[in-house]
């Protein structure tokens, strides 16, 4: 899937198969965020992942009651962390660049999600004091964003979206141009073509995304583990290396 598709075709996803994602593709997720562009490069965000359902649960009740938050296969709690920003850029590092920052990373890592074959969806309406209680986070940082993810159990409805003359200006605001069409003829023609493709295409992702869980499940066994858990195995193993050398 090149970008261009991935953009038309990424919906906010909903309702999610019960079958677990394995670490790395979690992970994958975690880096596509990191890898976002931010003020100066400052980089001003901390991702929290979160697999463990009771928590789940307690931040679904506090992110009014949405089923999405609880029944994801995974969150990720994006938080701002905005020292840095303040110190570089004042008043508007902390209250634009910071939010900027977390909301490039957020999409990035929307957008791998369904490269992946997996879908999200964005929460905005939680309370931030209960969850900052709930995931630890100390008063300096903040979080932005909860992005609940799991394989797609819905093929989302076709999308309206704004027509480009209406939105898009030339060399000022509100200036418009009056045959626009003629100008962006090839772009919206493509776009249209793009967007009335997604449904299908959704659908293909969603048979891959079938197969993927099966592949995902056999590999992790019905009960998944934690995450806690399967941290831990690649970290002792990886310790396991280590000493191996040093010995030698
Ligand atoms: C800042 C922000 C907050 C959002 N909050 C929620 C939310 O609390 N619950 C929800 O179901 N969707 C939420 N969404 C997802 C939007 O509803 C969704 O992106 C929008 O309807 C467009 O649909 P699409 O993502 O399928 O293109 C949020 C999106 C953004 C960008």
């Amino acid at each position: 899937m090149d970008a261009l598709e991935c953009i038309s075709t990424r919906r906010s996803i909903r309702r999610f198969l019960n079958v677990p994602v394995d670490f790395e593709t979690i992970m994958t997720i975690v880096e596509a965020g990191s890898l976002a562009p931010s003020s100066g490069n400052v980089q001003d965000w901390k991702f929290i992942v979160v697999d463990n359902k009771d928590l789940m649960k307690k931040i679904s009740e506090h992110s009014l009651g949405q089923e999405c938050v609880h029944n994801a296969a995974f969150l990720i709690v994006v938080c701002s962390d905005p020292e840095q920003t303040e110190i570089h850029y004042g008043l508007r590092g902390q209250r634009l660049y910071t939010v900027q920052n977390c909301a490039a990373a957020a999409e990035n890592m929307l957008l791998a999600a369904h490269a992946l074959g997996l879908g999200g969806v964005w929460v905005g309406a939680f309370d931030e004091e209960k969850i900052r209680e709930l995931l630890d986070i100390p008063k300096k940082a903040r979080p932005q964003a909860i992005l609940a993810f799991g394989y797609p159990d819905e093929v989302p409805d076709y999308k309206r979206v704004k027509d480009l003359r209406t939105i898009t200006y030339f060399n000022s605001y509100g200036a418009s141009i009056k045959k626009i069409h003629r100008v962006l003829r090839d772009y919206s023609v493509d776009w249209e073509a793009r967007i009335r493709q997604a449904h299908t295409t959704i659908g293909r992702l969603r048979e891959n995304a079938q197969k993927a869980t099966q592949k995902a499940g056999k590999k992790m066994g019905e009960k998944g583990g934690s995450l806690f858990q399967k941290y831990k195995e690649v970290f002792n193993k990886g310790r396991g290396l280590r000493r191996k050398k040093h010995r030698n």
